[in-house]
Formats: C-alpha cells, sequence, structure tokens
C-alpha cells in the first residue's frame, strides 16, 4: 500500500505540473460516458498510468478515460480505479479540480474496497486518503506533508445540491428546501472534488448528486467516483446512501455505472433515508 501511496503522490505532483502548464483545449475523442475529453483528462489519465504501471502489487485499473479496465501485473493484489481530473470542464474558469481513487483487494466492487483517495487541485494541493482514518495532507515545498486526521459532526451547515433542479422529483426538492430552511448555506461549485472536500473540512453537511428525469441512474460514476467518497466519508464518521440503501452494498455491472448518491453527515444522511423511504 505504500508503494500505491508513494505513486499517487508523484502522479498528483506531475498532473498539477500539467494544470499549470498545459492548455485547456478539447479533443477529438469521448470517453465511456460519451463526454468529450479534454486534451488535460488524456494527459493526467497517461501520467496516473504510467505511474501505476511501475508498481508490482497493481494488478488492473480501470479509469473514467478509459473505455475498458486495464492488467497491468497479472500477480499483483490491488485493483485500482480513478478519475484523473474530475471536474475538468471548470479549469478554463479557474475552479479547482482533483483527482479520485478507489483501492481494491483482489478486485474491483464495493465490498473489496481497502483504501481511497483523492487529490484537490486548488489554490493549494491538498490529498485525503482514507484506510483505517481519514487524513489530510498537504503539498508544500514538493512534498505531501501530514497534517491532521478529519472527523465529520454528527450535523453540518452546509449544503451541495448536484443535478438540474428542473428535472429533480418533487420530493427531493422539498427537501432541500427543507434544509435551506432550516438555516442550511449553499456550497456548490460543481466539481464534486472541491464540494465534498468544503463538506468535509468544515464539518459537515450533505452532497447530492440524485436520480433525475434525465438522468435516472444519476451521473455520478460508482467505480470511480461514489464508491472512493462513500468510503472516505464513512471512515470520517459520515455516511453515504442512494437514499435507500448504502452505498457500499451497491454491487456494479459495468466499470462505468454510475448511481444516485448522497454523502453527508448522520443528521442529514438520516434526513435522506427517511424522505426517500416515504417516496419509495
Ligand atoms: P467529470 O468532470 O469527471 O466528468 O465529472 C464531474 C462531475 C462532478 O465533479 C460534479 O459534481 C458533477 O459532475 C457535475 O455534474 P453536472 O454537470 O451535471 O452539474
Ligand atoms: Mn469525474
Ligand atoms: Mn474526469
Amino acid at each position: 500500500m505504500d508503494d500505491i501511496f508513494d505513486a499517487i503522490q508523484k502522479s498528483a505532483k506531475r498532473i498539477k505540473d500539467v494544470i499549470d502548464t498545459k492548455d485547456v483545449g478539447y479533443s477529438q475523442k469521448e470517453n465511456a460516458s460519451g463526454e468529450t475529453q479534454l486534451e488535460l483528462d488524456i494527459k493526467c489519465d497517461m501520467i496516473i498510468e504510467e505511474e501505476f504501471s511501475r508498481v508490482a502489487c497493481i494488478n488492473t485499473i480501470a479509469s473514467e478515460e478509459k473505455e475498458h479496465a486495464e492488467t497491468l501485473h497479472s500477480d499483483g493484489q490491488y485493483f485500482i480505479a480513478y478519475d484523473p481530473l474530475d471536474g475538468s470542464s471548470l479549469i478554463d474558469v479557474n475552479l479547482s479540480v482533483g483527482s479520485i481513487f478507489g483501492i481494491y483487494d483482489g478486485g474491483f466492487g464495493a465490498e473489496n474496497m481497502v483504501a481511497a483517495c483523492y487529490v484537490v487541485y486548488g489554490p493549494r494541493v491538498e490529498m485525503v486518503f482514507a484506510q483505517n482514518k481519514t487524513k489530510l495532507y498537504l503539498l508544500q515545498a514538493g512534498e505531501f506533508e501530514f497534517v491532521k486526521e478529519i472527523r465529520l459532526n454528527e450535523k453540518g451547515k452546509l449544503m451541495a445540491p448536484g443535478g438540474t433542479q428542473q428535472n429533480w422529483e418533487s420530493y427531493h426538492k422539498e427537501m432541500i428546501d427543507g434544509f435551506f430552511k432550516e438555516g442550511y448555506r449553499l456550497r456548490y461549485s460543481g466539481g464534486m472534488v472541491p464540494d465534498l472536500h468544503q463538506i468535509l473540512l468544515k464539518g459537515g453537511g450533505l452532497f447530492s448528486y440524485p436520480a433525475t428525469s434525465d438522468k435516472p441512474n444519476g451521473k455520478l460514476r460508482r467505480l470511480f467516483e461514489v464508491f472512493p467518497f462513500a468510503f472516505v466519508y464513512k471512515i470520517a464518521g459520515g455516511e453515504a446512501t442512494n437514499g435507500h440503501e448504502d452505498l457500499m452494498s451497491l454491487g456494479y455491472a459495468h466499470v462505468h455505472d454510475t448511481s444516485p448518491c448522497f454523502f453527508g453527515s448522520k443528521y442529514e444522511t438520516t434526513r435522506v433515508k427517511e424522505v426517500y423511504a416515504k417516496n419509495a
């Protein structure tokens, strides 16, 4: 696992460099989710693949930017699914973006997840690594330095409601409105990494990307986005649900499968489960 942690750090430093120096133009290619890839998405994917191919314990990788999983070392123990550059369409407006990694032992699937990690490229570069604790690191003078352990409060103050509101279910809208009436503050950039990072570091709240009429299975991808953040939040003392079930209890049929998702502290996620149970 140390080798993997090390390879993620090396990738993050190289990605930071590429974000700082490379053009943000679109490529001619689409990824498996039908999104036009930026040159940067492709470059960051290559960087991570290159760093992971040097780590013998990594068996197979799956990437948001690759159609299929690829075997690197058939004797390796770990399977890693990653989103090389989440929120890449926010780069041209200079908002924060991130990389997300889910680390699985023996095969993909939430039940095999042993660690999860994400990196935020903002005014500063930070990394959160969750294994038996959720830990924050800051890139300082070229090295990631441990800052602190992160714990969520029982109840927070922030609300990050994703998805197109016009396409929300009416009970979902009522629930979100209810939180705002209770005093929650809107904090939504459109990048799940900085949005979830903010909630995590400010003690709690709720990030949601629900099922909508145009996206009945949500937008966010299970292996690359949903399972890693579910793991990070749960280890930090929060919860992660699709409204009915714990996100970590969900399977997947295809590496690019999506799921509606809610991540937050206990108070807010309990409300989500109550509201969704009534409207099943
Ligand atoms: P990606 O840039 O990897 O394609 O995904 C971005 C994700 C996530 O970061 C964000 O919360 C969500 O897409 C925003 O989706 P909408 O554009 O539907 O708001
Ligand atoms: Mn993404
Ligand atoms: Mn991406």
